[in-house]
């Protein structure tokens, strides 16, 4: 197969101009709660280890491919969650997988494993297409031309995906007001605080906590209402699931030594975090992915061909490694853009990476964001070029240069799930519409908890012929 980079004019995808110096005290707070990817300084994209002091303490920015596979893989009992994230998403998330430690942690991984696992993932690939059928249709009762916010709509088809696969009684409530929901927990709750940031102690009040407390009184009911409802099916013996469901392992999960199951609790948090980390990381990846597509038109042609060829032959549900190029420009638009900017842990003993002694309790910064953009780790490293994951290439990348689901242990359980589903929806939309950016588009990419553009992505929608 034949792989063509014949770009015309490089189009530099947005992002924020580097800060020439470090912000000031004041100013840097209240950029972290705007966007924190504003904060990053020039010296952030040239150096591979920053370490020092700042108003939140010590800090280690990691961007040496070694330093952050010693921090996530061969010293990780040193390094846990930071107590940023816990204070941020705990209200909702505090005992679901995504911020469990220690043994709670191993528990529910061991326990949701199976659901995630290859042949599980590949039995998932129906309901994927189901779901990108559901798209094509809401998509083709359009006007010829019309702008449409991408983001929206991606969002509610990956929400779809969910309640085909893990959640398949459905979420019971109107999936308009869940990603309504999701949106505005993820919005306030996900705004960094000053307070947060500066260790202040909880009993003081918080700007965005007071602001999710309907998302999370929502969730609360709506997850209630999903547990009752399977709870009455499973002691009627009418749950007739063939595939593995979420629900039926969060309910039925027994500790081989004590047979206890999951707290209430624990089952609540879960339910919140898949539907938290499962839906706006793809939707988002996905939003990208066709904004670049519709700003590098030559990709987008190849991407196009093989979506034709594939759904020819494939009943419609490529798997990623058949999909070379839809592949590759999904993972170049991760690269650019990923879905969570920054991942960050506290290390609870001194700790010396690439050379740099740490104390115990500096928080450690691994930003996928900068990782993915550092000038000494890629070339033109601002530029799209899907040819940099396309075969042959792809396998040079540093396993830990390129790092949109994280690495070692605790590495995204949802990774194959999200590369199938994005690979399966592309090729469909690829297939029959051709997305432009509506007229003097610049999308600002913002991060709150998943990246994001400020404001939607409104893009014109044509049908290919
Ligand atoms: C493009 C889509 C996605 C991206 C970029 C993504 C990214 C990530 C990253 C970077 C982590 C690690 C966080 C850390 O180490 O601090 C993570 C963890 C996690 N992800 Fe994803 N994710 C995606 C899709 C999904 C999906 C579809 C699901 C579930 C259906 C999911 C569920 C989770 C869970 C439960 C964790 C916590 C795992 C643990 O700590 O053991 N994610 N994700």
């Amino acid at each position: 197969m034949m792989f063509h980079d014949r770009t015309p004019a490089r189009h530099r995808p947005p992002a924020p101009e580097p800060l020439r110096k470090p912000l000031g005290t004041i100013p840097l707070l209240l950029a972290m709660r705007r966007n924190p990817l504003g904060t990053w300084t020039r010296a952030h994209y040239d150096e591979l280890i920053l370490h020092g002091q700042s108003i939140i303490g010590e800090i280690c920015v990691v961007s040496d491919p070694v330093g952050i596979r010693q921090v996530l893989v061969d010293n990780v009992a040193n390094y846990r969650k930071d107590d940023l994230q816990q204070r941020l998403l705990g209200p909702g998330l505090a005992d679901g997988l995504l911020l469990a430690e220690d043994e709670m942690w191993r528990r529910q991984r061991r326990l949701l494993a199976h659901l995630f696992t290859p042949r599980v993932v590949a039995a998932y690939k129906p309901a994927m297409v189901e779901s990108a059928h559901w798209l094509v249709d809401r998509w083709q009762r359009q006007r010829e031309g019309r702008v449409i916010d991408i983001a929206r709509d991606l969002s509610r088809v990956t929400l779809n995906v969910l309640e085909r696969t893990i959640f398949p009684e459905g979420l019971g409530r109107d999936p308009a007001e869940f990603i309504h929901a999701v949106t505005d927990y993820f919005e306030t709750a996900g705004r960094v605080d000053p307070l947060d940031l500066l260790r202040l102690p909880d009993w003081l009040p918080r700007l965005g906590r007071a602001r999710s407390k309907p998302a999370l009184d929502f969730f609360a009911e709506a997850v209630n209402a999903i547990i009752a409802k399977r709870r009455a099916s499973l002691d009627a013996g009418t749950v007739t699931t063939e595939r593995p469901d979420l629900l039926s392992a969060l309910l039925s999960a027994a500790d081989p030594e004590t047979g206890a199951g999951l707290s209430e609790r624990e089952i609540q948090a879960n339910i919140l975090t898949f539907i938290g980390a499962g839906h706006e990381t793809t939707a988002n990846a996905l939003t990208w992915t066709l904004y670049l597509l519709g700003t590098h038109p030559h990709w987008r042609a190849q991407a196009e061909a093989e979506a034709d060829g594939l759904l020819r032959q494939t009943s419609g549900a490529p798997s990623p490694e058949e999909a070379p190029i839809i592949r590759a420009v999904l993972e170049e638009a991760m690269r650019l853009y990923p879905p969570a900017a920054t991942l960050t842990r506290d290390a609870i003993e001194a700790d010396v990476i690439c050379g740099q002694r740490i104390r115990a309790g500096t928080r450690v910064v691994i930003s996928p964001w900068l990782v993915h953009r550092h000038h000494k780790l890629w070339t033109d490293a601002d530029l799209f070029d899907p040819s940099r994951f396309l075969p042959g290439a792809r396998e040079k990348i540093d396993r830990f240069a390129f790092l949109p689901f994280g690495g070692g242990p605790r590495i995204c359980i949802g990774m194959g799930f999200a590369m199938q589903e994005a690979v399966i929806l592309l090729a469909h939309v690829l297939k029959n519409f051709r997305l432009d950016p509506s007229e003097g588009l610049a999308p600002k990419p913002v991060q709150r908890v998943t990246l994001r553009p400020d404001g939607g992505m409104p893009m014109a929608l044509r049908r290919r012929q």
